[in-house]
């Protein structure tokens, strides 16, 4: 199997690259991460890019032409496949239009619900009975593509966002490479 050449997106911890880096390493998985860009050079997630030894590059607001600078990488490493977990910043309509159905996000909520930041408080202010995680390709709204996969959970009542974070991110990096899989059976 030849596996598709694929960039993550991160801008903060990195643990669903990390775990997407563990499951890419499986023969059988259909992607191979072959860089990663940061938008924060102070992401925690740069470790495990010099840890796997997988290229990355961080382009933040000191450049001039942020989007230049992803598409020229983007094309030095062959990418056709973008995973953005965590990143914090817009996807430009430039790189969006150039991978249609080409790149997903992870989003801690049960989209449509919960678009955008601070989701866990606006869970819990809603005083939702369920709450989880999506999977869905990325246009050109946040957080709005078709959904590939969608993971679900119950809240107790002494769930607070710390618990929901650490229940949510759990199903995060099972629904993660799920969706992965399921993209790449249907091609
Ligand atoms: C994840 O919970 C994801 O749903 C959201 O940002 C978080 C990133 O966490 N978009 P990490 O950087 O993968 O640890």
């Amino acid at each position: 199997m030849v596996k598709k050449k694929t960039c993550v997106f991160i801008s903060g911890q990195g643990s669903n690259l990390k775990n997407l880096i563990l499951r890419s390493r499986d023969k059988s998985f259909p992607i191979k991460i072959s860089l990663i860009i940061s938008s924060n050079n102070n992401a925690k997630g740069i470790n495990y890019a010099k840890k796997f030894k997988i290229p990355y590059q961080i382009v933040n607001a000191k450049h001039r032409n942020p989007d230049n600078k992803i598409l020229k990488s983007l094309n030095k490493f062959n990418i056709s496949f973008i995973c953005l977990a965590g990143y914090m910043k817009i996807i430009s309509n430039k790189i969006v239009n150039k991978f249609e159905k080409k790149i997903i996000n992870i989003h801690p909520s049960l989209l449509p619900k919960f678009k955008g930041l601070n989701t866990y408080t606006k869970v819990l202010k809603n005083c939702e009975k369920k709450t989880g995680c999506t999977v869905h390709y990325v246009n050109n709204k946040l957080d709005d593509g078709d959904i590939i996969v969608k993971k679900i959970f119950y809240i107790n009542s002494n769930d607070n966002e710390n618990t929901l974070k650490k229940k949510t991110q759990t199903m995060e990096y099972k629904a993660y490479p799920e969706a992965i899989i399921k993209i790449f059976r249907n091609r």
